[in-house]
């Protein structure tokens, strides 16, 4: 595997690539791999030629007050992880080799990145559009790949791509999960084991989301209001949000007409863990959003 960490050599070696005539798959991270990583890995190494990942934690995604400095990093782990699992190159670039001088452009979705985790995080959704904007003119791959956990930042990457037309396909691959049903994430080493035991609440209430609707319960604000107070149960868990939203917009809906997504974030001590479940097709949802 090729490292690099800026910008000139990674567009020198991706020339090469394309010179190839090699279909390229690309999966961008923010580094401290899992198995949710790794899947993603192997689907792009399925599907291309050539795999490229990168590692990069973009600051312009952190709020002021929120995890920046102490964002979990392992650079060493992860060059391994990667190697074995046989991408091509990684793109590794420090904060001045990505932005050299303040940024003055911003990639932003508004009307999608203001809602649900852009309630709580107003500048985080602008940030990632805005990085992966870049590094997808950086690498200009054939495809790039996300996870479906982050459902806002899929769609919201999916719209910008359409909204630009950036020549790149992107591809949502299913969450990896814990075995007791956790979505794997980089943040849950943050969680002490109690919280940890108590985060199981989260699967729990979108399986229980998913047998409400199956047993005929129509309204989203009651099913919205019964995941509230499933969740709060637990006392240790901290619902910011729970909404049901319409799988393809994000909007509000009265009625739960399929296909919708139930959106939930929860905070444990200082831990924000998010996670979704579309009820209905969710190939429809997520390869029909924005369309
Ligand atoms: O999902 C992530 O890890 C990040 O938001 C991404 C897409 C790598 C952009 O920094």
């Amino acid at each position: 595997m090729i490292t690099c960490s800026t910008i000139d050599d990674a567009r020198a070696r991706m020339d090469a690539a394309r010179c190839a005539k090699l279909s390229v798959g690309f999966v961008p991270t923010m580094g401290y791999l899992h198995a949710g990583h790794m899947g993603l890995i192997e689907r792009a190494k399925s599907e291309n030629d050539f795999v490229v990942a990168s590692i990069f934690v973009n600051p312009l995604q952190f709020g002021k007050h929120e995890d920046l400095s102490r964002y979990p990093r392992g650079l060493d782990r992860d060059v391994q992880m990667l190697a074995a699992a046989g991408v091509d190159l990684l793109f590794a670039p420090g904060v001045t080799d990505m932005y050299p001088s303040a940024m003055r452009t911003v990639v932003d979705v508004p009307s999608l990145g203001g809602k649900l985790e852009g309630e709580v995080r107003p500048t985080h959704f602008a940030g990632v559009a805005t990085v992966v904007c870049k590094l997808l003119n950086v690498i200009q791959p054939t495809t790039a790949y996300f996870g479906e956990k982050d459902y806002q930042q899929v769609i919201i990457i999916k719209a910008m791509v359409r909204d630009l037309a950036l020549p790149v396909a992107i591809k949502a691959v299913k969450t990896v999960r814990d075995i007791d049903g956790l979505a794997l994430s980089s943040r849950n080493t943050y969680l002490s084991e109690a919280e940890r035991n108590a985060a199981v609440v989260i699967p729990q209430a979108l399986s229980m989301a998913k047998h409400l609707v199956a047993a005929g319960m129509n309204s989203a604000t009651t099913l919205e209001r019964e995941l509230r107070l499933f969740l709060e149960q637990e006392k240790l868990a901290k619902p910011e949000v729970v909404a049901v939203r319409d799988a393809l917009t994000l909007r509000r809906v009265a009625s739960l007409d399929l296909p919708v997504v139930v959106c939930l974030i929860v905070r444990f001590g200082q831990t924000c863990l998010l996670d979704n479940c579309v009820i209905g097709d969710p190939t429809l949802a997520i390869e029909g959003a924005v369309q």
